[in-house]
């Protein structure tokens, strides 16, 4: 089992999926980079203009395949194509003697195997409605056989909901999460409240794609039309209460306390769903009970079909949608990202050495080491001395036994086994920092976005980053310092912008106060900024990675392997990761913006570019 590193066994076990193979390119490293960033270059349109314009004018023609539209979608494409061939090596591997049936990578095969050989297409929605009734002893309406009625035992919609949710449906009727305490991150807890209906996935869409649902679901023809209008009815009236309702803190209340206060009988869906009793004292967070009693007046008044055709399709809707990835790592990448990461840190370190915001021995002594508790965790895994041991044992309760398999069963069981690893966090009394890692949410998982977790105080660079053009361990480090650098010293940031400077690393309030941090704040409003801490993580990161560049970077001025000054590759490099094919995206003109607020001003930009400072200047806000 040499030919796999342990990182790519378990970080394919976690993202399961079937996906597509297309062949990569080859070159020497340091001009592979370039080229793909001179390639979206407009040199028509000055640098010291609009900066979008002129680092990103040509990506609309060279990226117009209708793959991908941004740069992130490009790199999310690259990781499905490496899981692939991944695939195809432990499928080599396991054709020798010596390959262990039963070990972690064994599983991982065998649910690919399982799924690859499944005929991909969406008439299946009705295998997986047979496999997964709305509850024991039920189907769907749409299965009943004609000689006889829907339902054959009473149907209750919590009860349905419940037992859905254990597949990992949620934010229908209801949103029922586990969520992170907010005041103390390492302690989970079930989190209730009303739905969502902004993203595209937490609605029912254009009435047509309503029809195919059900259509797909084998409901019969002539009774989609009406049933379509009905439970579009149904979604818009729960729509009509969700939007007269404020966003508030939760409060942790009984199960008893709550059901007296809203009469919706809550231990139904949450027996369901967790698999056991729950006695009246059980706990969770809610909020908006005025929601809730209003829900119970509507679902009163509900046919019952209505309501378990509502829940079908938007639990059809959530297995298509439900798609994920992964990727392979290297040991080399996590060397090299962890030595950058240090440098930031240290660059920042001294920033708060010079003290200009003038903080007291105490605040600085919280904010260093805050500073020098940030974790960093590349490739969303836990930090485990043997990771293949960590997989093996992780996996431990999913089982594919031998024979033939159907596809969609096993696909149920593998939403299963997550969302019990989610409840399971619950449980488990505390969180430690060191052995955290983001369980992969199936609707919401995205392979090439870091993100900074402000309850832990950690920074989770996914798999799919830490590949080319984002990031490669023997290029240039103008390279590795202008995109990963950036991006890493941005989260960094998050540590310390208005919110996270009032916390510790657990989450846990602190209080700060500083009067010169409060002057650049009002500074930045009066330059109008829109998102202070998006500004803050942006000036200060892009401030220090270039710090931090510079100074392990003593030949700056020249590189071996093209005449353009390293000063520029800097920042074109950097530029490009705010790239989209602005035909296709929706909201190009904010990230646009964003893009230019970061340049604009920057002394190091404009030398670079050998910008003029003629016209107005914006006032500066420094902070740290
Ligand atoms: C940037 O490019 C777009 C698209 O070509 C154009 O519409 C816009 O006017 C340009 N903006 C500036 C400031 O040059
Ligand atoms: C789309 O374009 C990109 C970049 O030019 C290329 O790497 C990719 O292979 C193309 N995909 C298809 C399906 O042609
Ligand atoms: C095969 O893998 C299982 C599970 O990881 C392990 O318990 C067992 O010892 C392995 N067998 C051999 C021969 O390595
Ligand atoms: C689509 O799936 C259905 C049910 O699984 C199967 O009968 C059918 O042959 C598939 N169609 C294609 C084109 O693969
Ligand atoms: C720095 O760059 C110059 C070329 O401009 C080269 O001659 C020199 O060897 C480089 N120095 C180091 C330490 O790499």
């Amino acid at each position: 089992m040499a030919v796999l590193s342990e990182f790519s066994v378990l970080s394919a076990i976690m993202w399961i999926s079937c996906l597509l193979f297309l062949p990569l390119v080859a070159g020497s490293i340091n001009s592979r980079l370039l080229d793909s960033i001179l390639v979206n270059l407009d040199e028509d349109s000055s640098a010291c203009g609009h900066y979008y314009n002129h680092s990103c004018g040509k990506y609309n023609e060279h990226h117009n395949n209708g793959t991908y539209f941004h740069f992130n979608q490009m790199l999310d494409l690259q990781v499905k194509q490496k899981f692939v061939k991944l695939m195809e090596n432990l499928h080599k591997n396991s054709q020798s003697p010596g390959f262990n049936e039963s070990s972690v990578e064994a599983k991982v095969l065998r649910f690919y195997t399982i799924c690859s050989a499944s005929p991909r297409n969406i008439s299946s929605l009705e295998q997986y409605l047979q496999l997964a009734p709305p509850g024991e002893g039920l189907t769907w309406p749409q299965f009943t056989p004609s000689d006889s009625k829907w339902p054959q035992k009473p149907f209750n919609w919590l009860e349905t909901l419940g037992y859905l949710h254990r597949y990992g449906l949620t934010n229908v009727f209801l949103s029922l999460e586990v969520e992170p305490n907010p005041l103390k991150g390492s302690e989970f807890r079930l989190d209730l409240r009303k739905p969502n209906f902004e993203e595209k996935s937490q609605k029912l869409n254009s009435f047509v794609e309503t029809l195919t649902m059900l259509y797909l679901m084998k409901v019969p023809p002539n009774e989609v039309i009406p049933l379509a209008r009905k439970i579009r009815n149904l979604e818009e009236s729960i729509n009509e209460l969700v939007m007269g309702i404020e966003y508030i803190d939760g409060e942790l209340i009984s199960i008893e306390e709550l059901e007296k206060r809203t009469g919706i009988k809550f231990h139904r869906l949450l027996e369901q769903f967790l698999g056991q009793d729950v006695g009246p004292g059980f706990q969770v967070v809610a909020q908006q009970f005025e929601y809730f009693s209003s829900l119970k007046k509507l679902m009163e008044k509900q046919e019952d079909h209505v309501v378990a055709s509502y829940i079908m399709t938007r639990f059809g809707m959530y297995l298509l949608e439900e798609t994920t990835v992964g990727t392979e790592s290297t040991k080399a990448n996590i060397h090299e990202i962890n030595n950058i990461f240090e440098k930031l840190r240290n660059e920042f370190l001294l920033q708060v050495e010079h003290n200009r915001l003038e903080l007291s021995p105490r605040q600085k002594r919280f904010i260093v080491r805050k500073a020098q508790e940030v974790i960093l965790n590349i490739g969303n895994i836990p930090r485990a001395d043997d990771f293949r041991n960590f997989a093996s044992h992780y996996y431990e309760g999913l089982e594919f036994p031998p024979g033939p398999l159907d596809y969609h069963r096993e696909h149920l069981k593998l939403l299963q086994f997550r969302t019990q690893k989610r409840v399971s966090q619950i449980q488990q009394r505390t969180q430690i920092r060191e052995e955290y890692f983001h369980l992969p949410d199936p609707t919401t998982a995205e392979a090439s976005f870091a993100y900074y977790v402000s309850y832990l105080n950690i920074i989770i660079v996914p798999l799919g980053l830490l590949q080319e053009p984002f990031f490669a361990p023997d290029s240039d480090d103008v390279f590795k310092y202008s995109l990963m650098g950036f991006s890493l010293a941005q989260l960094f940031m998050n540590a310390f912008d208005t919110d996270g400077i009032t916390v510790d690393s657990y989450g846990i309030q602190q209080g700060f106060k500083s009067e010169r941090f409060d002057e650049a704040l009002r500074c930045m409003y009066r330059n109008e900024i829109e998102d202070v801490d998006d500004s803050l993580s942006d000036n200060f990161g892009l401030m220090i990675t270039y710090n931090a560049y510079l100074k392990n970077n003593k030949n700056s001025t020249h590189t071996d392997f093209t005449h353009l000054p390293p000063e520029k590759i800097f920042f074109l490099n950097f530029g490009q990761s705010f790239c989209e094919n602005s035909k296709y995206i929706f909201n190009s003109e904010k990230d646009q913006e964003r893009l230019q607020q970061i340049v604009k001003g920057f002394e190091p930009f404009n030398k670079a570019f050998g910008c003029r400072r003629d016209g107005p200047q914006q006032e500066k806000c420094q902070v740290w």
